[in-house]
């Protein structure tokens, strides 16, 4: 119902206010502790209505109730729990809360994140009748002006800070999902290309390999950055600077051949079989490329990479595209 939907919203919205003014009070100074130590200035701070929620509560409960709102409501706004024991409380507490916007600046959920080492590290708002994490992005709001043509993808809610921070405001997050069909139609009517900026582990590498074809599928053109040898972009920035990040942006790597680079390793390409194997399974992929121009295109590029004749490995792809299709 479009009259739950926007009550949901207030609620969402006036959580979110509440938050931001615990930061800046006594009892947040914890919280707005840990976004300095982590280098965030009080514009990016306000800009992306950073908050608190407060220690062992349900005062936001409380206050919510205060302005008339009954307890299914915000329950349906995924911000309280219930148990036998302490019966209703703050879903979210001690913890620095990162609202989630879309695209209209409408909060949607929230991220709160753990100041230790306490787990979850994020706790998120569940998926409610306004949340929906394959369809939304964290930080669209803001990059959806940028003047860039490409969006950079990163994996955190900090990352994407850290970045607009520092003046890349193209810079957006999936929700602590992975990359999905609906990101990708989502992000098509803005731009028509995308640079992983995945982090650097391994977790990172496969997020970008399958994010790869999901992007083409969707007409989107998809490049790879990689921040080793830091963790992700935050940390990268942090150490490294703007300019070296931008040199990054510069030499990032086509899609496909990254795909292709990570593919070889599961080969032994100093061996004429190995080597092989690896072209077999490389042929296989070219031929996904339905427009001729485009897989004769790829057809060098590889061949240049991976040092083997154009020719020879064209024939190979016209063979097995007659033979597979
Ligand atoms: P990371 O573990 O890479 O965290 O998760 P991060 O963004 O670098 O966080 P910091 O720098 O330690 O603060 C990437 C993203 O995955 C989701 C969040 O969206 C996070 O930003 N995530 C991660 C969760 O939803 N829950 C978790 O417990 C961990
Ligand atoms: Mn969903
Ligand atoms: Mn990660
Ligand atoms: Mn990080
Ligand atoms: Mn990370």
């Amino acid at each position: 119902k479009a009259d739950l939907r926007a009550t949901l919203l207030e609620i969402n919205k006036i959580a979110a206010q509440y938050f931001y003014v615990q930061l800046k009070s006594e009892q947040g100074k914890i919280g707005y502790t840990y976004l300095k130590n982590r280098e965030l200035s009080d514009e990016t701070i306000k800009a992306f209505g950073l908050g608190y929620s407060n220690k062992y509560s349900n005062d936001l409960f409380k206050y919510l109730q205060g302005k008339g709102y009954s307890e299914d409501l915000i329950r349906q706004a995924g911000l309280i729990n219930t148990d036998e024991r302490n019966g209703v409380y703050d879903k979210f507490w001690n913890r620095v809360m990162f609202p989630i916007m879309d695209v209209n600046n409408r909060v949607i959920g929230f991220g709160g994140r753990v100041m230790g080492d306490g787990k979850p590290k994020y706790l998120n708002s569940p998926e409610t009748v306004i949340f929906d994490k394959s369809r939304n992005l964290y930080g669209l709001n803001r990059a959806r002006t940028s003047r860039k043509p490409y969006f950079l993808m990163c994996e955190g809610y900090m990352d994407v800070i850290s970045l607009h921070q520092a003046g890349f405001t193209n810079a957006v997050a999936s929700l602590g999902t992975a990359l999905t069909t609906g990101h990708a139609s989502l992000i098509k009517r803005y731009v028509q290309e995308v640079y992983l900026t995945y982090d650097s582990d391994e977790a990172g590498t496969k997020a970008a390999l399958r994010a790869v074809p999901i992007l083409k599928q969707a007409g989107i053109s998809a490049k790879v950055i990689r921040m080793d040898p830091y963790k992700d972009p935050d940390e990268f920035i942090k150490n490294l600077g703007a300019e070296e990040f931008e040199k990054r942006i510069g030499g990032a790597r086509n899609g496909f051949l990254f795909s292709l680079e990570i593919l070889s390793k599961d080969y032994d390409m100093e061996s004429p079989e190995g080597k092989t194997a690896f072209f077999k399974e490389t042929v296989k992929r070219l031929i996904g490329f339905e427009d001729e121009l485009e897989r004769n295109n790829y057809v060098e590029a590889v061949a240049k990479a991976y040092k083997v004749s154009p020719e020879s490995l064209q024939k190979l792809v016209t063979k097995t595209a007659v033979t597979e299709g």
